[in-house]
């Protein structure tokens, strides 16, 4: 599976529709709803830094990892002038930081990238064990309604001016695996077009299967949302927001 490997080029171009700065204000808004005010936090799958920006923007000590090379090398170019950050490769299955975190964060549904549930305990335990006592642990999914119903077993294509996508979706629901084939052509200055294909793989996840493997890694005071809201998701929700404290 080729994953944000040349898409990383025009990641941003095509997340210009992502409100990264509203995301950034309702992770505070969070914290002050949690009572906490951290001072170090990390960013899992911090992809091309766009929420990484804002976090260093309020002055948090941040530290930001992806496993692509390419979305850190955006990052890095984007972040470089941040004295309070460190950006790092490293894997989600199995990162090791040498210092405890106020608060980790992923959006963007990152964490759908995790294909099974072993796999998700394990990294939810390491979370757990990154946090200091009473830290915050804030993530979204892509919710199993929208892998299942909306994106799966979907054709969509994007005409750009310079950036022609289509996105071939196919929904699994005996392994819950949402499988995304994008095909970009990407317009150069004498007007032909470069080619690349990625495969993309999401885990469609219910509510319920993360909340408890959450319970299992140790979090208790679990919180769900719909994204973006403090409202308990409906059946129709796209993005769900948990908040689970150590
Ligand atoms: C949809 S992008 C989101 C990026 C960023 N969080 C944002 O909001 O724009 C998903 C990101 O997850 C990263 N990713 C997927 N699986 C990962 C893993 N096992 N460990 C670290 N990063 C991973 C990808 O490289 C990619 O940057």
């Amino acid at each position: 599976m080729n994953c944000y490997e040349e898409f990383a080029l025009y990641y941003d171009e095509l997340m210009d529709d992502v409100d990264y700065e509203g995301w950034f204000l309702y992770i505070k808004d969070i914290f002050t709803r949690s009572d906490i005010e951290p001072k170090e936090v990390l960013e899992m799958a911090c992809g091309t830094g766009n929420l990484t920006y804002y976090l260093c923007k309020e002055g948090y000590n941040v530290t930001g990892f992806d496993m692509s090379e390419e979305m850190l090398s955006i990052a890095y170019n984007k972040l470089l002038h941040f004295k309070n950050l460190k950006l790092l490769k490293q894997n989600m299955n199995d990162f090791k930081m040498s210092k405890r975190f106020d608060s980790i964060v992923s959006i963007c549904d990152s964490i759908n990238y995790i294909l099974n549930k072993d796999e998700l305990l394990k990294i939810f335990k390491n979370v757990y064990e990154h946090l200091k006592e009473d830290g915050l642990f804030i993530f979204d999914i892509n919710s199993y309604h929208k892998l299942s119903e909306i994106i799966g077993d979907n054709t969509f294509v994007e005409d750009r001016d310079d950036i022609y996508y289509v996105w071939q979706n196919y929904f699994d629901k005996a392994s819950s695996l949402a499988q995304f084939n994008l095909d970009f052509f990407i317009k150069d200055e004498d007007g032909s077009y470069m080619r690349f294909d990625e495969e993309h793989i999401e885990r469609a996840y219910q509510i319920e299967e993360i909340e408890s493997i959450l319970k299992e890694a140790g979090f208790k005071g679990i919180k769900k949302y719909e994204a973006f809201t403090f409202n308990t998701p409906k059946n129709n929700s796209e993005r769900i927001n948990f908040v689970a404290k150590k």
